[in-house]
Formats: structure tokens, C-alpha cells, sequence
């Protein structure tokens, strides 16, 4: 008999406690594995020895479905950076120590191209030091920025309330005689996935948006100017979806950076606005989507939502074969009907890379997606989840505050 752990990493999607849900569920299947222990705070959990017994704390069925429709991290989150064992090697010893303490035999990393980093150094300082622990990553992040994989759990949802939100947006904005624009700015960072997907309102016969700038094609404020002076000049309201991540003159953000060197990204949708009052002079608004877009479950895809757990389960399946080091990936085998098997890579090849929007999808003006990708992001959001709602509005699943502190 053996205890597995689990932790939750990276910025919050609709989808990583299903995918907590897929591990658990799974565990519970298999006769080897004991208690299923959850690490608080990401890897900082293990590091401090800050682990709960999650049998204890998911009870029944009802916590399980509830879980899944939960968005964000149930365990906290981190964005922590672990350094090189030969540099710090006190931290991966009080790692170690608490794997052996627990008799923890497989760790379930849930997190971005950042997380699945720590995957791969954990894999091989246990290899190094002969603890035989395997350290297995389940992919997530709304960016769908991760090598190998078609795509990552928590992308789709977050596509389907961008578009659903933009396709709102749409209707508020077309109801005045006068002319306008309306600038939506989308996570992402680096990768123009998301921003990209709101391109599926075309699939409906929406003409917006009618502009779509992505970090994957540079940006000139001038060309900027002249493609909503001729959009204008099509359309009475103007939609622009706008990437976080694009260029921007120095000032329009913070300037922070995450320990990961990641400048936190904000302020473009805004600094739009003013270019085009100050340009344009018509009447122009801002939205920034913000973190409304991870955690907005009563839009989640039910896709999404069921292939997250699946990929959780697929993860516990691929440790208890021996592997270790792995990330579980998607690999799409058909857009239509759309089919995906579960594989694993290597979790070399995916740590601290990113995966960009293809050239390809992006017409040659370089402001707005081609047709022929939308079979790409269609499948994607595809379902709804049934959801549970209590006085109105979607029931959550929380542990108390003081076993998160
Ligand atoms: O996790 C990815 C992401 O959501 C990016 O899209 C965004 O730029 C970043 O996280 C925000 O980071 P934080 O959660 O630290 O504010």
C-alpha cells in the first residue's frame, strides 16, 4: 500500500479540480493506493509539509460533482519557482523528507509550462537520489500555450465565456445610431489561443469581432489606426479582441513580474480606449476580461470539464505503469467528430516552452483569424455542464479558510 499526493498549480481555470476530481476518483479505484493527500499551496505544500488528507475532506459523490463545477484551485495555488537542486538542495531534501514521512509513492502535479518545470527537476533529483517517487504533470492554463498537447483542460471553458461574452457585447453595442467602438482585451499572455477563439461568433454569422490582434503578430499603433477607421467605415460598432500580451509602449503596464520573470499583463484594452478618443474622437469603451475569464464556470464546456478528470485519471493510470517525468497530453486524432486520445510526453520537452498560435491561422492583414481554424476551437466548447445552483446562483465547493492558511 502506498499514499499518492496531489497539488494545483499556476493561475485558475474553470478545470483543474475536475482534473483533482480525475486523480481522486481514480485512486479510489485501485487497491495499492491509500490515502490521496493534497498539497496546499502547490508545491510549497510539500515543501512545507502542508498536506491534507483528501478523503477527509471530499466525502461523497455530491462533493465530487460539486468540485468539478467549482472553479479556481480547491487547494491554493503557487507561483513558485523551484530553484536547481545543486543550488538549494535544502529545499528538495525537505521535499523528500516529506514524501518519505507520508510513504507518498506518486506525486500529481496539476499546472501550467511552469509547473510541469518542477516535474521534470523533481523527476530527476528522485532519480538522482533513488527515491522512487513518480512525478507525473496534468496539464492546465486558459493560455493553451503547452507544447505537445492539442490543447490544455481550462482553455475551452475560457474560450466559451470569451466568445459568449463577446457575442454579448455585440448585441449591447449595436443598439445606438451612432458610431463606436468597443476594445475587449483577452488573457493569454504570450499565446494568442484565447483571443483568437473569440473568432468562433463567425461561425454564427456574426461579423465580429471585427478585429483580432494577437501577441504572435507585431502590432503598430498606426496600422491599429487605419484597420478601425476602415472597419468603421463597414460597421456602425466596432468589436476589437485584443491580446494582453501584444506590444505595448513602456508605462501602459506595471511593470511587475511574477517569480517566474512573467510581467503581470494589463492596461492595453485601456490605453486603446484613449488612442482612439484621442485619434478618432468617436465613442470608444475598454473591457478588460480579466480574471473573470479562468473562473467562470456557469459557462463552462462541458468538453473541457469532462476531458480535464479524464486527463487527471489517465495521469494516476500512467504512474501506477511505472512512468515517471511525464506530462499527459491530448493528442486530437479528428476535428469531426471530434476525437482525442490520452497520451504522455516528456516532461522535458514541455517544461518552460511555449506553443503559439499558428501562423496559419491568422489572415495576411495579420488582424483577424481565417475560417478554417474555428474546427480547431469549435470542439472545444462544445456542452454544458449541469449545474448546481443554491439561491440563484452556481453552488461552490470550499474548504475552510483555516486548512488553506
Ligand atoms: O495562468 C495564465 C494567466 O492566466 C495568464 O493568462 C495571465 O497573464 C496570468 O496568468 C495572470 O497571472 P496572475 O494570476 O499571477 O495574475
Amino acid at each position: 500500500m502506498t499514499n499518492i499526493a496531489v497539488a494545483q498549480s499556476g493561475g485558475p481555470t474553470c478545470a483543474i479540480n475536475a482534473s483533482l476530481v480525475g486523480v481522486f476518483r481514480e485512486a479510489l479505484k485501485v487497491s495499492e493506493i491509500d490515502a490521496v493527500f493534497g498539497s496546499i499551496n502547490g508545491i510549497e505544500g510539500i515543501i512545507d509539509n502542508h498536506l491534507v488528507d483528501i478523503k477527509t475532506i471530499i466525502t461523497s459523490n455530491e462533493d465530487m460533482e460539486l468540485l468539478r463545477q467549482t472553479p479556481s484551485t480547491v487547494l491554493g495555488s503557487c507561483r513558485y519557482k523551484l530553484p536547481d537542486w545543486n543550488d538549494q538542495p535544502e529545499i528538495y531534501e525537505k521535499i523528500a523528507n516529506t514524501l518519505k514521512q507520508r510513504n507518498i509513492g506518486a506525486f500529481f502535479y496539476i499546472g501550467g509550462n511552469d509547473s510541469m518545470d518542477t516535474v521534470n527537476k523533481l523527476s530527476e533529483y528522485f532519480a538522482e537520489i533513488g527515491l522512487d517517487v513518480k512525478v507525473i504533470g496534468i496539464p492546465k492554463t486558459i493560455d493553451n500555450d503547452l507544447c505537445i498537447t492539442d490543447h490544455t483542460p481550462g482553455f475551452g471553458s475560457a474560450a466559451k465565456y470569451v466568445a459568449t461574452t463577446m457575442h454579448e457585447i455585440t448585441r449591447d453595442s449595436i443598439v445606438y445610431s451612432i458610431p463606436s467602438v468597443t476594445v475587449v482585451e483577452i488573457m493569454g499572455r504570450h499565446a494568442g489561443w484565447l483571443t483568437a477563439s473569440s473568432a468562433v461568433l463567425h461561425a454564427m454569422g456574426e461579423t465580429a469581432p471585427h478585429l483580432i490582434y494577437v501577441p504572435e503578430v507585431s502590432f503598430s499603433l498606426e496600422g491599429f489606426l487605419t484597420d478601425v477607421r476602415q472597419q468603421m467605415s463597414k460597421h456602425k460598432a466596432v468589436i476589437v479582441a485584443v491580446s494582453e500580451g501584444i506590444e505595448v509602449p513602456d508605462g501602459v503596464q506595471s511593470g511587475e513580474v511574477d517569480n517566474f520573470g512573467h510581467k503581470y499583463l494589463s492596461g492595453i484594452g485601456k490605453y486603446l480606449e484613449d488612442v482612439i478618443r484621442k485619434e478618432i474622437g468617436c465613442k470608444v469603451r475598454s473591457i478588460e476580461l480579466n480574471v473573470m475569464q479562468r473562473c467562470s464556470s456557469h459557462l463552462a464546456s462541458k468538453t473541457d470539464i469532462d476531458e480535464a478528470e479524464a486527463i487527471g485519471a489517465a495521469g494516476v493510470r500512467c504512474a501506477l505503469s511505472g512512468k515517471t517525468g511525464k506530462v499527459m497530453v491530448f493528442r486530437r486524432v479528428e476535428d469531426v467528430p471530434y476525437t482525442v486520445v490520452i497520451d504522455s510526453a516528456n516532461a522535458s520537452q514541455i517544461a518552460n516552452n511555449e506553443k503559439f498560435l499558428p501562423k496559419k491561422f491568422i489572415n495576411s492583414s495579420g488582424n483577424n483569424i481565417r475560417d478554417f481554424a474555428l474546427d480547431y476551437f469549435l470542439p472545444l466548447i462544445q456542452g454544458d455542464i449541469n449545474l448546481i445552483t443554491e439561491k440563484g446562483i452556481p453552488k461552490h465547493f470550499a474548504i475552510h479558510e483555516s486548512v488553506l492558511k
